[in-house]
C-alpha cells in the first residue's frame, strides 16, 4: 500500500472513538465524547472527542489533533511508528517498503539486548557484588528492574564467551564497544561493574554505562559511540521518563545516572540525564518533544556550575524556558532526595532561578560589586545578557537591575539600546521570538498539530503531504549542504520533514555531519538507497542556495512559522465549533483572544504568504 492511500486508509478504519477510548474512559456527551485530558492533570473533562470531525480537543491544555496525532502524542512516538501501530492493530497491511528498515543496525540493537539481558541475568539470578552495591546505595528491586540495571562480574571474557556462542560477529562487537582485541584475544570491555543499559526512546538498547564498583578508574565507563549510539542524540532514562515529562509539562535535567535513578525512586519521575558530556543542540531538541521547560539541576560543584550554565545557554537558544536549582545539601540530586526527600526536592525546583536571574546571580557572583570597576563590569556582562532576551522580557530585568544596583533605568536603556534607545533591535532571534509570546501551546504542540487534520489544511505550500517534497524541505537540505555551519539552525526546524526521501537524507547527513566540518555531499549520497538519492541529485543540482543561503534560510523559517500559526488557526476554528457555550466559556474567550492574536500575527507578515 502506498503511503498516502495507506493514511488514509487508517484515518477511515480507525475510529479515534474506539482508538482514543481504549486508554482513556469516554462518556458520551451530546454529539460528542467526553473524558479526563491524558495530556495534562486535570480533575473535571475538559477532554472532547468528536467521532464526526474524527479529532480530538482538549479545553484545558489546548492539545488537538486526528487520531494519529493522538497517538503520536500519547505513545509519544513518531508518525510512521503511530501508522505502524494503528495498521498492527486494526489488521491494515502496508506496503514493506512504507517502512525502511535498516537491517544492518537491526543487528546492532539485537546484540546489545542481548548483552544488557545477560547483564541482567548475572546481577538478578545469584548473588553477586553488583547487587550488593546497589542495594547499599539504598535503590529498590523493583527500580533495579525498571532499569533494567545488571552486573559485569571480574572475570576476562564472561560476555564474550556468552556473545561467541550465540554466533555474533566478533566485528561487530568491537564496533559495539562491548569487547576489545588485543594480543591476539578478545576479552570483555566491563568489568567488575554495575551495567546502567542506555536505552533510547524507541525502547532500543543504544549502549551501557558501567559503574565501578567501589573505588577505581574510570568511575564510569560508558560504551563508546557506534552507528546505534551517539551520545549527541540521546538522554539517559527518558526512554522510561518522556511521558513523566510530557505530563507533567516539565523536564529535570540531571548529570548522572544515579541521580535518575534515585529521583525516579523517590517519585520524581519526570527526569533524565544528559550522558556525561556538556548539554548539546540535538539533545534540547530531542526534550522540546515532551515540553518546553526544563529545570537544570546538575550537581553543587564548580563543575557542575559551570555545565548549568552552557546547559542553560543550549536550552534558551532552543526556545526553551528554563530554570536552574543546585541541591542545598549533599553534592548532587542523588544525595538530596535520599536525605530530604521528594517533597523537598519539590519545593527546590519551585525556587529554581529563571535564565535570565540565574545569569544575573552568577555575574554578580564573580565581580565585586560594591567597587565602581564592579560595578562597570557588571553592568557590560547584564547587558549582554539583556540582549539576549525578547523587549518585553529586558523590560522586567531593567527595571530589576535598576532597582537592585541603584542605576538609572535610563542608563541601562542607553547602554542596550544606543544612544537612540531604537526599541526592538539588537535582539536576537527575531522570528523565534515572536513564536516565544506567542500563548505557550501554539508552541507545545505543533508537533502533533501540524500533523493533524490534514484534510483541511489547503493553506501553505502543502509541506505536511507526504508524497509531495515542498521548496523548504528542499532549501533546507540544501543548505545544510552548502554551508555546514547552518546545520544546527537546520536541525530546529527539521520536525517539519516529511517525505520519506526526505528523511533518509536528513538522516544521512546528520549520521555524516561532525561539529566544525564540512559536510561530505559525496559522503551523505553513499548512505542513500536509489530513489532517495534521484531526489538528493535533483536537489544538487536544482535547487540553487549558494550566496543566498542567509536570505533563503530566513524565508524558509518565516514560511514555517506562518504554516503553523495558519495550522493553530484552524485548530482552533474547529475547537471552537465544538466548545460548548455554558460549560467552556472561560476557553471561548481565550481561544477568541489567541485567535485574534494570530490573524493579527499573520497580517503583520505581509507579502510573504
Ligand atoms: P558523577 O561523578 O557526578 O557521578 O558524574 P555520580 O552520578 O555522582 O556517581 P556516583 O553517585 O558516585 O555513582 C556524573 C555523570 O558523569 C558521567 C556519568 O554519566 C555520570 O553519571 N561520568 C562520570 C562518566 O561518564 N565517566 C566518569 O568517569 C565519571
Ligand atoms: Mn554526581
Amino acid at each position: 500500500m502506498q503511503r498516502n492511500n495507506a493514511v488514509d486508509e487508517i484515518k477511515s478504519r480507525c475510529n479515534i472513538v474506539d482508538v482514543i477510548g481504549r486508554v482513556v474512559p469516554l462518556k458520551k456527551a451530546g454529539s460528542n465524547y467526553k473524558g479526563i485530558c491524558p495530556f495534562h492533570n486535570e480533575k473535571t473533562s475538559s477532554f472532547i472527542v468528536s467521532e464526526q470531525k474524527q479529532i480530538f480537543t482538549c479545553f484545558g491544555c489546548g492539545a488537538t489533533g486526528d487520531v494519529i496525532a493522538f497517538v503520536q502524542r500519547y505513545y509519544n512516538v513518531d508518525f510512521p511508528e503511530a501508522i505502524e501501530r494503528l495498521a498492527g492493530e486494526y489488521g491494515i497491511t502496508i506496503d514493506k517498503g512504507f517502512f525502511k528498515k535498516n537491517e544492518k543496525n537491526d543487528k546492532l540493537y539485537e546484540i546489545n539486548r542481548d548483552a544488557a539481558n545477560f547483564f541482567y541475568s548475572a546481577f538478578t539470578k545469584t548473588a553477586n557484588a553488583g547487587y550488593a552495591y546497589m542495594q547499599n546505595r539504598g535503590i529498590e528491586p523493583a527500580t533495579l528492574k525498571k532499569f533494567g540495571i545488571g552486573y559485569a562480574d571480574e572475570k576476562w571474557d564472561s560476555l564474550y564467551t556468552y556473545l561467541k556462542s550465540r554466533g555474533y560477529d566478533y566485528n561487530t562487537l568491537l564496533e559495539l564497544g562491548l569487547i576489545s582485541y588485543s594480543k591476539g584475544k578478545y576479552y570483555d570491555k566491563f568489568r567488575n561493574r554495575v551495567m546502567f543499559p542506555i536505552i533510547n526512546t524507541r525502547g532500543k538498547v543504544i549502549g551501557f554505562g558501567g559503574r565501578i564498583i567501589g573505588d577505581g578508574e574510570p568511575k564510569y565507563l560508558n560504551s563508546q559511540e557506534s552507528p546505534i549510539f551517539l551520545k549527541k542524540n540521546n538522554l539517559y532514562g527518558l526512554n522510561l521518563t518522556k511521558q513523566d515529562i510530557g505530563k507533567e509539562n516539565c523536564a529535570i535535567l540531571v548529570e548522572g545516572y544515579m541521580d535518575v535513578i534515585s529521583l525516579y525512586q523517590s517519585g520524581v519521575r519526570n527526569v533524565s540525564a544528559s550522558l556525561g558530556t556538556a548539554l548539546t543542540d540535538n539533545q534540547a531538541a530531542l526534550l522540546k518533544r515532551y515540553t518546553d521547560k526544563v529545570v537544570l539541576s546538575y550537581d553543587a560543584d564548580d563543575a557542575g556550575r559551570k555545565a548549568a550554565l552552557r546547559g542553560l545557554d543550549i536550552l534558551y537558544g532552543a526556545g526553551m524556558n528554563v530554570k536552574v536549582l543546585h541541591v542545598t545539601d549533599g553534592k548532587d540530586p542523588d544525595e538530596f532526595v535520599k536525605k530530604k526527600g521528594k517533597e523537598a526536592f519539590i519545593e527546590l525546583t519551585k525556587e529554581a532561578l529563571p535564565y535570565a536571574d540565574y545569569k544575573i546571580e552568577h555575574i554578580k557572583r564573580e565581580v565585586d560589586v560594591s567597587v565602581t570597576e564592579g560595578r562597570v563590569e557588571f553592568l557590560k556582562r547584564a547587558i549582554a545578557v539583556l540582549k539576549t532576551l525578547s523587549p518585553a522580557e529586558a523590560d522586567i530585568y531593567i527595571k530589576k537591575i535598576a532597582n537592585d544596583m541603584k542605576i538609572s533605568e535610563g542608563a541601562i536603556r542607553m547602554e542596550l539600546y544606543g544612544g537612540d534607545a531604537g526599541f526592538g533591535t539588537g535582539t536576537r532571534m527575531e522570528n523565534s521570538d515572536k513564536v516565544r509570546r506567542m500563548p505557550e501551546n501554539v508552541q507545545r504542540d505543533k508537533d502533533a498539530a501540524l500533523r493533524s487534520m490534514s484534510d483541511e489544511d489547503t493553506a501553505g505550500d502543502g509541506m505536511r503531504d507526504a508524497e509531495h517534497i515542498s521548496a523548504t524541505e528542499k532549501h533546507l537540505i540544501k543548505i545544510v549542504l552548502t554551508d555546514s555551519s547552518y546545520y544546527h539552525k537546520v536541525a530546529a526546524y527539521s520536525y517539519i520533514f516529511t517525505n520519506t526521501k526526505i528523511l533518509a537524507i536528513w538522516a544521512a547527513i546528520k549520521s555524516v555531519y561532525r561539529d566544525g566540518e564540512e559536510i561530505n555531499p559525496q559522503a551523505v549520497r553513499e548512505m542513500l538507497e536509489i530513489e532517495e538519492q534521484d531526489v538528493f541529485d535533483d536537489i544538487m543540482k536544482n535547487t540553487l542556495v549558494a550566496g543566498y543561503e542567509e536570505q533563503i534560510y530566513i524565508d524558509s523559517v518565516k514560511k514555517i512559522e506562518i504554516h503553523e500559526m495558519k495550522k493553530r488557526e484552524s485548530e482552533i476554528k474547529v475547537m471552537l465549533s465544538l466548545a460548548d457555550e455554558d460549560e467552556n466559556g472561560e476557553n471561548i474567550k481565550e481561544l477568541t483572544e489567541e485567535l485574534m492574536e494570530i490573524q493579527k500575527w499573520i497580517n503583520a507578515q505581509g507579502g510573504l504568504q
